[in-house]
């Protein structure tokens, strides 16, 4: 028998074929491999923010003298400081490092092996993840032809071990949002229902206000679009405070960094700045949008988010994203069975818009 033999006889048996999480390139790694210098790569493949972040967070950081030091483990300064930018009480709030973090701590508390969770496909695929790190069964149902919940079909998958309902909104992919009324009638049934908010800040529609009337109701944030923090990694959430009480004590200790504190706080010094961003950004969508609908084999399909999922109607989404790549332009794309030839492509800055659409007319050609 190898070592390998022997070490999966003691794994899990329901990880030993676990497909794990296909993440975005780094730029550094493209190093040679495509026709510009690294410096000069568009990406447009994970939805981060073009603008990077607020010029306080580098000042304060180079300033920043307490990085020997652990965290607040309880999160007193980070929870109140994300109340204010909420505008909920701080024992709603948990943080964590990514809001990636709290989508599995949250399926961590509420799904055992072979429980259920239902997910709104096609969507993020961390959910997934999470629920088969769990032990858990994902159900899947499907959107609509508009890529909008639906509700009854969700509705009808619930079984006596569904054990919670995830939905995305503004959805990634497909930047879609799910309407208000819909998600008071999955809280009707009393499961624990998960609104992911990680594009909020570029759709501006939101249920946290909802956070504090319901005992089932969690919502996530990320500081990773908005406010340029990908890499420093905060994420936060607002749930009723029994939940947000055990996450505390579920989670592992000193999750989110000094120096993601030091970032979110000085980001939220610096609202306005992020805020003129943020309108750019969707200025830029709205523009992006219609310049991928004057290229006919590309189906733009409309966005909530940062981001704009295109059906390729000729010749294979693989081939142009490599075509892309090779021209130092990343974009996702998706050869899945609901999304079959489809590319997803973040908004950049207008340069970046103009160079893309430049790109995508000569690969036409
Ligand atoms: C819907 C959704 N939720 C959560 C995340 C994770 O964000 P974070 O960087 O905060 O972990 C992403 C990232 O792409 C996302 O698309």
């Amino acid at each position: 028998m190898t070592d390998k033999e022997g070490i999966e006889r003691l794994i899990r048996p329901e990880l030993v074929s676990f497909g794990g999480y296909s993440a975005a390139t780094s730029p550094e790694t493209l190093e040679g491999k495509v026709e510009v210098p690294v410096e000069n790569i568009i990406k447009l493949d994970a939805n981060e923010n073009p603008y990077g972040c607020s010029p306080r967070v580098s000042q304060a950081l180079a300033n920043f003298s307490g990085f020997s030091v652990y965290p607040d483990d309880g999160q007193e300064k980070l929870r109140e400081l994300l109340a204010g930018y909420a505008g909920i009480d701080a024992r709603h709030i948990v943080a964590e490092s990514g809001s990636n973090r709290l989508i599995d701590l949250v399926l961590r508390l509420f799904v055992s092996p072979k429980d259920e969770v239902i997910n709104c496909v096609p969507t993020f695929g961390i959910y997934r993840f999470s629920t088969e790190l769990c032990g858990g069964t994902l159900v899947e149902v499907r959107r609509d032809e508009r890529y909008t919940v639906d509700v009854a079909a969700v509705k009808a998958a619930i079984r006596p071990r569904t054990k919670i309902i995830v939905i995305a909104s503004p959805n990634n992919p497909t930047g879609t949002q799910i309407p208000r009324e819909d998600i008071l009638e999955l809280l009707d049934t009393g499961l624990p229902v998960l609104i992911d908010e990680a594009y909020y800040e570029f759709s501006r529609e939101t249920v946290v206000p909802l956070v504090s009337q319901r005992d089932n109701l969690m919502v996530l944030r990320s500081f990773s679009k908005w406010a340029g923090l990908a890499g420093l990694r905060i994420g936060y959430g607002l749930f009723p405070p029994r939940i947000a009480d055990y996450l505390l004590r579920i989670k592992i200790p000193y999750s989110v960094n000094v120096a993601a504190l030091v970032a979110m706080e000085e980001s939220l010094k610096d609202i306005d700045y992020l805020q003129e961003r943020v309108k750019a950004i969707i200025a830029e969508r709205d523009r992006l949008f219609e310049e991928l609908g004057k290229i006919e084999w590309l189906r733009p399909i409309p966005s909530a988010a940062n981001f704009i999922l295109c059906q390729v109607l000729k010749g294979q989404a693989n081939q142009l994203h490599q075509q892309l790549r090779n021209k130092g332009i990343l974009v996702r794309y998706f050869d899945e069975p609901l999304l079959q030839n489809y590319i997803r492509i973040s908004v950049g800055r207008p340069e970046d818009t103009d160079a893309l659409m430049k790109t995508l007319r000569a690969v036409e050609s």
